[in-house]
C-alpha cells in the first residue's frame, strides 16, 4: 500500500487527478471505477479542468460506479446516478452508453444485480475510486460486510444514513438500502485509488492501514491488494 500524506483537501485533489490524467493519457480506452460522495468532488473538477485543456478525452473511456440507492429513482437530484452527472459526466465527453451505475428499479432487482456482477468481470476497472466511510465501509459495504461478495444489495447502518443526511432535509428521507459492489468485485480492480480528508476518516484509516484485516473493518481487505494508492490530508493522517 502506498501512502500519500497532503496538505489538505485541495492537495489530495490534485495529487488524485495526477494518477488519474497519467492513466487516460497511457490508456486511453481505461476501464474506470468510480465512487460519489463529498471526497472525489475535488478529484472530479480537476479531471473537468484536463478534459477542458485537451490533455485527456474520456470518448473512449467505460465507467462503472460503486454504488446506487434503492428507493429513490434515478432522476432524484442525491441519486448517484444525478450526483455523477451533475459533477462529472454532464462537463465531460463520455458516451452515455459508457456509463453504469447499478440499477436501481425494485422489479428486476435480481436480474440487474447479476447483470452488474458479470459485466465488471468483463470489464475489470483499470482503476477503482474510493472513498471511505467513517465507520470503515467501501462502497456500501458495511461493517460486517463478507469479503467473498459481488455486487448486492445492503441495509445502511444507521451511521451510513446519518453521515449522508446532509445531503437531505430529514432522516426520513435518507434511503435505508442500497445496492453496492461487493469486496471481491472491488479488489478484483487493477489498481485503487483511497483518497481521505478530515479528522472524521482518521480512526477508519489507521485501522485500515494498521489494524488486523477483517470484515468488522471492510476497508482493511486493501492490505491485500497489490496496487493501492492511498491519499489522505493531514487530518485524516493524523493516527497513523
Ligand atoms: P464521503 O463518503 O466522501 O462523503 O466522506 C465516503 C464514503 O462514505 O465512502
Amino acid at each position: 500500500m502506498q501512502v500519500i500524506i497532503c496538505k489538505d483537501y485541495e492537495e489530495v485533489s490534485q495529487e488524485a487527478s495526477r494518477l488519474v490524467v497519467n492513466l487516460l493519457r497511457k490508456n486511453p480506452r481505461a476501464i474506470l471505477g468510480l465512487a460519489t460522495g463529498s471526497t472525489p468532488i475535488g478529484l472530479y473538477q480537476n479531471l473537468i479542468r484536463a478534459y477542458n485543456n485537451n490533455e485527456i478525452s474520456f470518448k473512449d473511456v467505460k465507467s462503472f460506479n460503486l454504488d446506487e440507492y434503492l428507493g429513490l429513482p434515478r432522476t432524484h437530484a442525491e441519486s448517484f446516478y444525478s450526483f455523477m452527472h451533475r459533477h462529472l459526466f454532464d462537463h465531460i465527453d463520455i458516451k452515455e452508453e459508457n456509463v453504469h451505475l447499478p440499477n436501481n428499479d425494485e422489479d428486476t432487482l435480481k436480474k440487474d444485480i447479476n447483470d452488474y456482477t458479470e459485466a465488471l468481470k468483463k470489464n475489470v476497472p483499470d482503476l477503482q475510486i474510493l472513498g471511505i466511510g467513517a465507520n470503515g465501509h467501501i462502497g456500501f459495504n458495511e461493517p460486517g460486510s463478507s469479503f467473498d461478495s459481488e455486487t448486492f444489495a445492503v441495509d445502511l447502518t444507521l451511521k451510513t444514513r446519518i453521515d449522508n443526511l446532509r445531503f437531505f432535509n430529514h432522516i426520513d428521507e435518507v434511503p435505508t438500502r442500497a445496492v453496492t459492489m461487493g469486496i471481491k468485485t472491488i479488489m478484483r480492480s487493477r489498481q485503487i485509488l483511497l483518497m481521505a480528508t478530515g479528522e472524521g476518516k482518521a480512526e477508519a484509516v489507521m485501522k485500515m492501514i494498521k489494524g488486523s484485516v477483517t470484515e468488522t473493518l471492510p476497508a482493511s481487505i486493501l492490505q491485500k491488494h497489490n496496487n493501492v494508492v492511498v491519499i489522505l490530508d493531514e487530518l485524516a493522517a493524523s493516527r497513523l
